[in-house]
């Protein structure tokens, strides 16, 4: 049985690499899969670190996002490649790195033990960064759409974005970088052009 392929879309918030996933999954018929909270367990994972109520330490906001990924891995992702079916995931390892060691700053080292921990050898095959301005992702978002990333300030917002960036630099060849300020169709035609070339 040949192994699926593992693509993931990543991206601040707002930045429309959602409605990319999405997109991508359903042309070519792959599972549609998201980070935090797509499993039984993950439900209640996300609904605890999303809400603004509940005041947590980064640490803590990383621990929980690697649980969820850790039994997300395992349970969803592992299953489905192992079987012969592709997924595209919205998130994965680096949504961690960039909003909780970039964005809050947790160590970055130990993060990146952590992350070895949780999800062992199972790399993307291909990871695509929607990349855009915060500002402008801000005027995109819903004006009561605040969870507690959403509710950062911009200056967290900025952090996560760089972070990315630095990630995508060091992962290169494995990443590709897409201008998301450019419109929803430009950057659709940007994304098919990279997965064409993975041979997908
Ligand atoms: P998501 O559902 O992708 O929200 P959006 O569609 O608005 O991007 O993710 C929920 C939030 O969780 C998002 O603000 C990013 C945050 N997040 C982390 O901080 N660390 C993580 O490891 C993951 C997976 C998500």
């Amino acid at each position: 049985m040949t192994r699926g392929l593992f693509v993931v879309f990543e991206g601040i918030d707002a930045s429309g690499k959602s409605t990319q996933a999405r997109r991508v999954a359903e042309l070519r018929d792959a599972h549609f899969t998201f980070e935090p909270g797509d499993t039984p367990l993950g439900v209640d994972l996300r609904r605890w670190v999303l809400d603004a109520s509940t005041p947590m330490t980064p640490v803590t906001e990383a621990l929980l996002m690697l649980a969820d990924r850790s039994h997300h891995v395992r349970t969803v992702i592992e299953p489905t490649l192992d079987s012969g079916g592709s997924i595209v995931s919205d998130r994965y390892f680096a949504s961690t790195l960039a909003y909780q060691g970039y964005g809050r700053g947790v160590d970055l080292a130990r993060l990146e033990a952590a992350t070895e921990l949780a999800i062992g050898s199972c790399l993307p095959d291909m990871t695509i960064l929607i990349d855009t301005p915060p500002e402008l992702a801000n005027d995109r978002r819903a004006p009561d759409a605040r969870d507690r990333f959403e509710s950062a300030d911009l200056a967290f917002h900025q952090r996560v974005r760089e972070g990315y960036l630095e990630i995508a630099h060091k992962w290169e060849g494995r990443w590709c970088v897409i201008d998301g300020s450019k419109s929803e169709e430009e950057v659709a035609d940007s994304v098919d052009e990279r997965l064409t070339s993975l041979r997908w």
